[in-house]
């Protein structure tokens, strides 16, 4: 029997494959099996024989069966590490310097935007660039005759002759997916939503399509406090200083009721805007408390509920950061342009890496 062990122990310990394991598995212990035989041969014994004989088989059945499942696995992680070795890839050797693309200024803003609201719980949320008029006006509180449609140039969409409903549009703002988010999410809520809105209107500060980020958080006892803390820690992480003074500016926007437009403390001196202190004022964003009609187009109960709303524009936030001067170079697709303002590829902004560097 101690043959017979070491035989296949030794058979084993050399088997170069899974097969040649199956093979000496079915030479070993399989049904008509050298060691099966043997077990054959208890029934010709005499009981003290057996008596012996008996376990010490069976001892050595265990021993080839745990033999066979260690050597597989053994196998396996063997194939596995030539696998990992063989399929490696070095994802940190850089870009070859003639393919090197940039990041798009208003990508990294993005980036930059959600990363800072990220880390204060808004969640990032979107809706379609083509939405009905109602989701980009009468959800608002912007009824049909109401001056803000001609206002915002809008661009529609046509019709098949006959067909009466309204057209589509063309976003006009990021606000309709305040809506969207109320009606899916219901309430508490905590977004932003980041994308491009359209309006007809082109010169050094408007392009027909443009970047918007909403903000949206509703919860039960959310007050104008609350949105002015969150812009206050917005505002001091994006421009990246410690200090910044903001000043609400009473205004109107039919979604939000009151409404206030945000300014920033600023100074142009020497041509370079400085966030935080001197004698200007910037004005960075729309914002409000969101009015009752709207949380109501959202099927959120306006008596359970309340919150602030807020509205900011990408691309003029990134020419302030970057000092970049004429909006409509944003989308020329110029690669001197490109490169001068890009951002590396590999250089995700976060809060604890630095957003910009
Ligand atoms: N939707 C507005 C616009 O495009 C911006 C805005 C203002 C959004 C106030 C808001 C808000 O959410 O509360 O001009």
């Amino acid at each position: 029997m101690d043959d017979l062990r070491d035989k296949y122990i030794d058979l084993i310990a050399n088997a170069g494959s899974e097969s040649a394991l199956e093979d000496l598995r079915v030479q070993a212990i399989g049904k008509k099996g050298e060691i099966s035989l043997q077990m054959r041969e208890l029934g010709r014994m005499t009981p003290e024989e057996r008596q012996v004989a008996g376990p010490r088989l069976n001892a050595l059945k265990d021993e080839i069966a745990s033999a066979l499942a260690a050597k597989k696995e053994a196998l396996a992680n063997h194939a596995l590490d030539e696998r990992l070795r063989s399929e490696w890839l070095d994802v940190t050797l850089p870009v070859r310097p003639r393919r090197q693309g940039t990041i798009h200024p208003v990508s990294q803003v993005t980036e930059e935007v959600t990363a800072i609201f990220a880390d204060m719980g808004f969640a990032v949320a979107e809706g379609p660039q083509i939405e009905s008029d109602w989701y980009n006006f009468d959800a608002l509180n912007i009824p049909g005759h109401h001056p803000a449609r001609a206002e915002m140039d809008t661009f529609y969409t046509h019709r098949a002759e006959g067909d009466e409903r309204p057209p589509h549009v063309l976003r006009t703002h990021t606000s309709p997916v305040q809506i969207r988010t109320m009606q899916e999410q219901g309430a508490p809520i905590r977004i932003i939503a980041p994308g491009r809105v359209y309006r007809a209107d082109y010169d050094m500060t408007h392009t027909p399509m443009f970047h918007q980020i909403e903000g949206l958080a509703i919860d039960k006892d959310i007050s104008m406090a609350n949105l002015k803390w969150v812009l206050e820690e917005f505002v001091k992480a994006f421009f990246e200083v410690d200090d910044v003074e903001l000043r609400f500016r009473a205004s109107h926007f039919p979604f939000t009721e009151p409404s206030a437009e945000v300014d920033i403390r600023c100074s142009w001196e020497g041509g370079t805007l400085k966030v935080g202190t001197g004698d200007d004022w910037l004005e960075i964003l729309g914002s409000g408390m969101v009015h009752p009609h709207v949380l109501r187009a959202g099927n959120v109960d306006p008596d359970e509920w309340q919150g602030f709303a807020f509205g900011m524009g990408i691309d003029r936030i990134a020419m302030l950061k970057y000092g970049i001067p004429d909006l409509r170079a944003f989308f020329d697709s110029d690669l001197r342009w490109l490169r001068h303002y890009g951002f590396a590829a590999l250089d995700v902004p976060t809060l604890r890496g630095g957003l910009s560097r």
